[in-house]
């Protein structure tokens, strides 16, 4: 009985010695097996080994098994941080110049004074497409903003329960307003591309500064070239933040995960630069100069606003319609 006893008692301990010793051998291929489902791994180990953190679900979708990868890190940090200081930069960067440029400079005035004469500068079909496109784009501009900056700014003023209220109207908002938008965009495009193509006018107006200086009046037609740079930002900014919009409203429809993240990139980068760019031409077309909001308000300028800021499409129109097609109306006080 004490020999097969303690034959037993050895047995045990030699079978016990074995599978401790098997348990912490290194495997075959030298790297740590890691069991996923084990409640004890660490995230960050997992990360580590697999570089991803991924499960399966039962759901149609198997993309939605994807919790963790490395490019979805870099790219939560984009939207994050890198977004924040890009958008922060350029929009508080361009709000900045603009009031200094107003405070040392003020409002460009019509040199000559007003004539009381006014001719047409937009008909009224411009002139919707124009403000509904605007409409549309501040709209969009404020609820996109509340995407990127609203958690870190406006959260902590108006709390959870508002904040998601606001927050799921403004989804809604930036969804549905973005259909016509992207027809404002295409028909400014069509409607104006003829006074937007780039010719050696420009030139000399780029090189005297577009007058913005001193009490110069560089020629232009129908559009100078700064009105030309918001153009094209207007229709590449805009074709480029419909495109990517639309590929991220319609998920997966188009591209994987990668494409996905680009196209987030690209949206909300263009974005930014287009808000930062329109409040420039939003401040000229009201308080920076005299006389311009009518043009896009009853749609007649007083000819010598013309004269000093158009000065070649004046002679144009005059050469069309004969000088004395020029309305005689006292023309309505600028902003
Ligand atoms: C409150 C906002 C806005 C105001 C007060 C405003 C005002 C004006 C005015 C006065 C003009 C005519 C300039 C002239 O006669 O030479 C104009 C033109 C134009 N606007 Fe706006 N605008 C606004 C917003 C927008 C927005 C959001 C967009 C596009 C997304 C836009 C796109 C254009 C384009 C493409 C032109 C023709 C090129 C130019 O004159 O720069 N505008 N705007």
């Amino acid at each position: 009985m004490g020999s097969i006893g303690r034959f037993t008692r050895l047995a045990f301990g030699a079978c016990a010695l074995l599978l401790l010793l098997v348990a912490v051998a290194p495997s075959p291929s030298g790297a740590q097996q890691i069991n996923p489902t084990a409640s004890s791994v660490k995230e960050q180990q997992l990360l580590q080994e697999l570089n991803r953190i991924q499960g399966r679900v039962s759901i149609p979708d198997q993309r939605s098994g994807v919790l963790e990868q490395p490019a979805g890190r870099d790219w939560r940090e984009f939207r994050n941080v890198t977004l924040r200081w890009v958008g922060g930069i350029a929009i508080l960067g361009i709000l900045a110049v603009l009031v200094i440029f107003y405070l040392s400079r003020g409002m460009i005035r019509i040199e000559g004074g007003r004539s009381g004469r006014s001719i047409v500068r937009f008909t009224t079909f411009e002139r919707f497409v124009h403000w509904m496109t605007a409409t549309c784009f501040i709209i969009l501009a404020l609820s996109g903003l509340n995407i990127t900056f609203g958690r870190p700014l406006l959260l902590p003023l108006i709390g959870f329960e508002a904040f998601s209220e606001w927050s799921q109207w403004a989804k809604y908002a930036h969804n549905y307003l973005s259909f016509p938008f992207t027809i404002g965009v295409v028909l400014i495009f069509l409607m104006w591309i003829a006074g937007n193509i780039p010719n050696k006018v420009d030139i000399d107006w780029i090189k005297r500064g577009g007058g913005m200086v001193g009490h110069d009046h560089p020629p232009a037609y129908r559009f100078n070239a700064g009105q030309k740079a918001i153009y094209w930002i207007v229709v590449i900014g805009g074709g480029l933040v419909a495109a990517t919009g639309y590929e991220l409203m319609f998920p997966f429809y188009l591209t994987g995960i990668e494409g996905m993240q680009l196209a987030q990139i690209v949206h909300s980068v263009v974005a930014v630069l287009f808000v930062a760019a329109m409040l420039a031409h939003i401040y000229i077309g009201t308080i920076g100069m005299e006389g311009a909001f009518e043009a896009m308000g009853s749609g007649t300028v007083d000819v010598n606003w013309a004269r000093e800021h158009h000065s070649l499409w004046l002679k144009e129109e005059m050469a069309r319609t004969g000088p004395n097609d020029a309305q005689q109306q006292p023309a309505t006080a600028a902003e």
